[in-house]
Formats: structure tokens, sequence, C-alpha cells
């Protein structure tokens, strides 16, 4: 059985259907949104080797006909170059603008692709398939598409909804214990951005969901993509709610751009430790208290993640270099720093005009080289 959550955006409303068995499901769920009976499948190497056969019969199984468009994996693929690529590629299957394009894959993948298609003939639909736990709690659903460029992560961009997603947990089954990890840091993150009552629930539940366990698995997505469609539907293109899903990502991003964005730090390992140093900054400040901060850092370090600038590889990093990315962030404003900051667990708040200064003197109480 699935749930069905709705992402509130009136004529642009769509469906996130989460449960098993989804994939089977793909051809009778995606039929009726097509024009003409085919459509263009975007997915990456390792996706398509391990679950394209599955799809694919059940795309044809519906008398879809399928163009497989396979890409790279990894994060370098989500670049100019790799939108130059997958455009052309579209633009040779001779796609029409009433045609749909599926994203099936991670959040490299979904991103991508989602701007290919809000770009490619000024603007064609897509549907969401997410193979990560990070992409089906949050880069599948909201409508936020980008590459990066060498100045930094998803600068280049645009806001454009798909018109269904399918998260089928039983992809996760394939998918590798480090990945399935930094998914599990953006589930923690609505806890403790909104939710108290869950994050009590993912302390006592979390090693269920990292096993993959049916129940819990399915609890722990749907409560995401409920908290991420209830947000959306408010503030879709995050003129003010929406900032607080980017709790951690601003010391998140700045270690993701000191380690280079790839293996040495995965997007969801710099959001763990990125929110564990939002929440001791916070108690630093005197927002919330100290053991508030050092029970989120025990809630994400049981699962394994990163909590402290030590356990980063390549560490000891420069405190003015961490600052000097931060400050390159999209979020930043007129010289301030903006920040995801906490008045408690599950009560986080956006702060605009956090002092650079401050952020650096508590970076050198974190272990930053001066
Ligand atoms: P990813 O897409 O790189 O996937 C991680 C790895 O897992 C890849 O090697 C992929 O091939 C593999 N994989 C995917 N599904 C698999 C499966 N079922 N079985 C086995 N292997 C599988 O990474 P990600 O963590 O999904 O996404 C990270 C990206 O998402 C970043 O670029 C980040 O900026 C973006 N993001 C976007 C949003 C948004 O709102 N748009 C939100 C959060 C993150
Ligand atoms: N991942 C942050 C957002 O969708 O707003």
């Amino acid at each position: 059985m699935s749930r069905r959550i709705v992402v509130g955006l009136a004529d642009r409303a769509y469906e996130v259907a989460v449960g098993p068995g989804l994939l089977d499901q793909a051809g009778q769920r995606i039929a009726p949104l097509l024009k003409r009976p085919r459509t263009a499948v975007v997915s990456d190497e390792t996706v398509w080797g391990l679950h394209g056969a599955r799809l694919t019969a059940a795309l044809e199984g519906a008398r879809i006909a399928v163009s497989p468009i396979v890409i790279s994996p990894g994060e370098q693929t989500k670049s100019f170059a790799g939108l130059a690529d997958l455009s052309d590629r579209l633009l040779a299957l001779e796609l029409d603008r009433g045609d749909l394009i599926i994203a099936f894959g991670g959040g490299v993948v979904g991103d991508l692709t989602g701007f290919a298609a809000a770009i490619y003939k000024r603007g064609v639909g897509f549907v969401q398939i997410p193979t990560t736990l990070l992409a089906q709690v949050d880069s599948s659903v909201g409508g936020k598409t980008a590459i990066d460029t060498p100045r930094g992560k998803n600068l280049v961009g645009a806001f454009h909804q798909p018109r269904l997603v399918l998260a089928d947990l039983d992809v996760l089954a394939t998918l590798p214990d480090r990945e399935m990890r930094a998914g599990y840091a953006e589930v923690i993150k609505y806890g403790l951005l909104g939710d108290f009552g869950f994050f009590e629930w993912l302390e006592a539940n979390g090693a269920k969901v990292l096993a993959r366990e049916p129940e819990a698995l399915a609890h722990a997505v749907a409560r995401c993509v409920e908290m991420k469609a209830e947000i959306v539907g408010e503030d879709e293109t995050e003129q003010g709610r929406r900032a607080l899903l980017n709790l951690g990502h601003t010391f998140g991003h700045a270690l993701e751009a000191e380690t280079g964005y790839g293996a040495a730090l995965l997007h969801g390992e710099a959001v763990a430790a990125g929110q564990a140093m939002a929440f001791r900054f916070s108690a630093a400040q005197g927002l919330c208290s100290r053991q508030e901060a050092t029970r989120a850092e025990l809630a994400i370090g049981a699962a394994g993640l990163p909590v402290r600038l030590g356990d980063v590889l390549g560490h000891p990093f420069a405190a003015e270099a961490l600052v000097r990315h931060m400050a390159q962030d999209k979020k930043a404003e007129g010289g301030r720093l903006t920040f995801i900051l906490a008045r408690g667990l599950g009560e986080a708040f956006v702060a605009k005009d956090v002092d650079a200064a401050a952020v650096r003197d508590f970076l050198l109480t974190e272990g930053a080289a001066p």
C-alpha cells in the first residue's frame, strides 16, 4: 500500500506516492499524464543497471515507448557540460513540448533533469522517480532544479515542479549504506527544524530506518514528504519559511566546497555536520540550551554521520576559508550571513543578519585553523 501526499500548488498541484512496488506501477500512473505514448527516461549508469529493466517493463507494459538517456553518476555531471549533453540528447529524440521526461535516480539526476526540463523548448513536464533516500525525502519534491558551477553548488537553476513523484521504497534495497546514512541526515533535518515528536521518534527508530525496515522506512519517508509538501505549498520560491529546509546547509556547503564536492564528503554528510554545528552555534549564541545541541549531535552521530570538523576528511580547515565560502553562498545578503538557527529541538528559524566575525570565532572554538 502506498501513501499519497499532495503538494498543494493550485493548478500545478501534484501527487507524491510513497511506498513499495511503485516502479512496477509507473506505466499505469504516468500514462494519463502523456499526450502521446512515448517518454525519455534520464538515469545514471548505476541506477539504470540495477533498476532500468524493471522501469522499462512497467512503462512498456502500459504501451509507452521508452528512450533511455544514461548519464555518468556523480556530482560532476550536474554541470553546464552535463546540461549541454543532456539537452542535445533530448533534442536528438525530437521530444516536443507536450512530452514528459522522467528523472530516474538520485538528486544529481533529478536536479539536472529537472533543470533540463525547465529550459527544454522553454519548458516541458517531468516526473521524478527518486532512487536515493535523500532524493525521496528532499530533492525530488518541491521543484528546485539546478546545476553547479566552479563558483559553487546549485548556482544556476530554476523552480520547475514535477508533475508526479513516485518514491518506491523497494529501490532503496540496493542503495549503499553510506548513501543511506547521507539521506538520513535530511530525514533528521525535518525533526530538528520543525517536528520535535518526529525527532523523538527518530531517536528511538532511526536504526530501523537505516536498516530499511519497511514500516519504519515508510513512516519516515512519508513524514518528511508531508512536511516538505506543506512548506513548499506555502512558500514555493523560498521567500520565507522554505529556507528552514536549509538547516545545516550554510556550514555544510562551506565544507563541501573545501572538500571538492566529491567522495570525501557526500552532500548529506556535509548537511549532517552542518546541522550539528548549527545547533552548537545556536547554543553558543544563547538561543538554545547546550543540552539540546548535544541531543541533536548525539542523534546525528548515532547514525554514523559526521558531527564535527574533525570528523571530516581534510581537516584542519581554515576558519577564514570556511567563512569565505559562506559569504559566497547564494543565501548571503548585503555582506551579512544567513543561517538557519534553532531556539530548541524542532524550533528552527531564519537568522538573516549573522555577524561573520561571530561565525569565525565559533569556528575557532570548533577546531578550525586560524
Ligand atoms: P546522487 O544522485 O549522486 O546518488 C548517490 C549515488 O547513489 C550515485 O552514485 C548513484 O548512482 C547511486 N544510486 C542512486 N540510487 C541508487 C540505488 N537505488 N541503488 C544503488 N545506487 C544508487 O546523490 P543524492 O544524494 O541522491 O543527491 C545529491 C544531490 O541532490 C546534490 O547535488 C544536491 O545538491 C542535490 N539536492 C537537491 C535538493 C533539491 O531540493 N533539489 C535537495 C537536496 C539535495
Ligand atoms: N532542499 C531545500 C529545498 O527544497 O528548499
